[in-house]
């Protein structure tokens, strides 16, 4: 029988790249104080009509991409491909809009779309999501975008490049779809299947086709940013003059639109150049609608998500420092059973004082454990003999200098902090 395998598209992380996750969601954490936003845990799985409502019918997350299956009562639940419409969710149900607005949350956790896998596209990847609940001020739009790129720095990348366009609202985007229908029906047979396709239904989605053909025909489209409404249109010259105070560098690209349904007013991306075709670190914007397709109030709101895969990978293709890769301080050798339970105390005194470190059980020979010892980058190697025993001693080897003394129980625990702090 053949071993069974992890599905296409998704991914152990073992610990070789764990600890750089761990890095990257701790810096997270931090910027999340910072900017006053507080961690919340969402369910992995949702009622799936908060996604198709949420993100609309007609994306590409929604018509082919959901994990969708009916549970034990013939419920339809999915797994859910990104947390905005969650989030929104849990801000209606738990009557948040009775605190101080607007909510600032953010969380992190596995999201689940079936995509064509590739470098930068998994089946099951990472957000870190962030979002602000409950304010229509351009000013927080503008603190979404500075989060991102403050966490960006915080984690060293560099070479990245902000995007931003204006999606517009239902009272100017109805003006700019038919401009654009206009243009796109004038050349509509050289359009590829998928465009042809998204004519009537979703024409705004043709600006982000990734076919040449399609992407040369709308280079000339007419952009939403000419059709903004007067309230759009300030909003975004607010956003834009923010970012010019705050020093963050941008380019506006009128083809922006994103592939969920619920944007208006600011949308946004940042690139890397690291990551190929999957260019994008994160993405976000506003979303002042979405509470109302899911059934509850006016509830504006604006945020962002990053993939912690594509933020490694940039990190990694950037030579980013990812801070002490984790590891064993202290092993301890012991050349017999009776060195053994002298070992088992010592290691268990040891740890109590948060010292990390490890033994072997498995009875292996002196210089193997010596071996495991430097091979596991130990600092030290606490050695017990028959001798060692006798004398009340034990031998540390320091590894990192080769050099080794006898060191007596009672003062034994002193000396290993003192050389592992030294
Ligand atoms: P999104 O653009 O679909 O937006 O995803 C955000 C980020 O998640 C992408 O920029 C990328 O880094 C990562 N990502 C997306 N799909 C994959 C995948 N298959 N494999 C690896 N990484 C992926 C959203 O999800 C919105 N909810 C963002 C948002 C929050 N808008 C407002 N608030």
């Amino acid at each position: 029988m053949d071993i069974i395998k992890a599905p296409r598209g998704v991914r152990d992380i073992l610990p070789d790249e764990a600890w750089k996750w761990a890095y990257v969601l701790e810096t997270s954490r931090k910027v999340a104080g910072f900017f006053g936003y507080n961690e919340v845990h969402l369910p992995l799985f949702e009622h799936t009509e908060l996604f198709s409502r949420g993100i609309g019918d007609s994306t590409d997350v929604v018509e082919k991409e959901m994990y969708t299956f009916l549970d034990r009562a013939g419920r339809s639940l999915t797994l859910r491909p990104e947390l905005t419409a969650s989030m929104v969710r849990c801000y209606l149900e738990h009557g948040m809009s009775k605190k101080v607005q607007p909510v600032k949350l953010w969380s992190a956790g596995p999201m689940f779309r079936y995509e064509r896998p590739q470098k930068g596209r998994y089946r099951q990847f990472w957000q870190l999501d962030v979002e602000a609940l409950g304010s229509e001020a351009p000013e927080v739009d503008l603190e979404i975008i500075a989060f991102a790129i403050y966490l960006f720095n915080a984690l060293g990348l560099s070479n990245l490049e902000v995007v931003i366009n204006s999606v517009g609202c239902p009272v100017c985007r109805p003006g700019y779809r038919d401009a654009l229908k206009r243009y796109v029906g004038s050349n509509f047979d050289a359009l590829c299947n998928t465009c042809q396709n998204r004519f009537e239904r979703n024409p705004l989605r043709i600006l982000d086709c990734k076919n040449e053909r399609c992407r040369e025909i709308m280079k000339d489209a007419p952009g939403i940013v000419d059709y903004l409404c007067v309230e759009c249109s300030e909003h975004f010259k607010r956003v834009k003059e923010g970012m010019t105070i705050l020093g963050i560098n941008y380019k506006e690209d009128k083809n922006l639109v994103r592939g969920l349904d619920y944007y208006t007013k600011t949308a946004f991306e940042v690139l890397s150049g690291e990551l190929g075709a999957q260019n994008a670190v994160c993405g976000g914007g506003r979303y002042d609608n979405l509470a109302e397709t899911i059934g509850g109030p006016h509830v504006p709101g604006v945020g962002f998500a990053a993939g912690i895969e594509r933020i490694v990978l940039t990190m990694e293709g950037q030579g980013c420092d990812f801070g002490q890769q984790p590891g064993i301080d202290v092993f301890i050798v012991t050349a017999d059973d009776l060195a053994k339970n002298k070992a088992l105390k010592l290691l268990y005194d040891l740890r109590r004082e948060q010292i990390s470190v490890d033994m072997d059980y498995t009875g292996k020979s002196i210089g193997s454990q010596l071996k495991t010892a430097s091979n596991k980058e130990a600092k030290l190697a606490c050695i017990l003999g028959g001798v060692e025993i006798e004398k009340g001693v034990v031998t540390v080897k320091d590894l990192r200098k080769g050099s080794q003394s006898e060191v007596a129980n009672d003062s034994f625990i002193d000396y290993v902090k003192a050389n592992l702090a030294g």
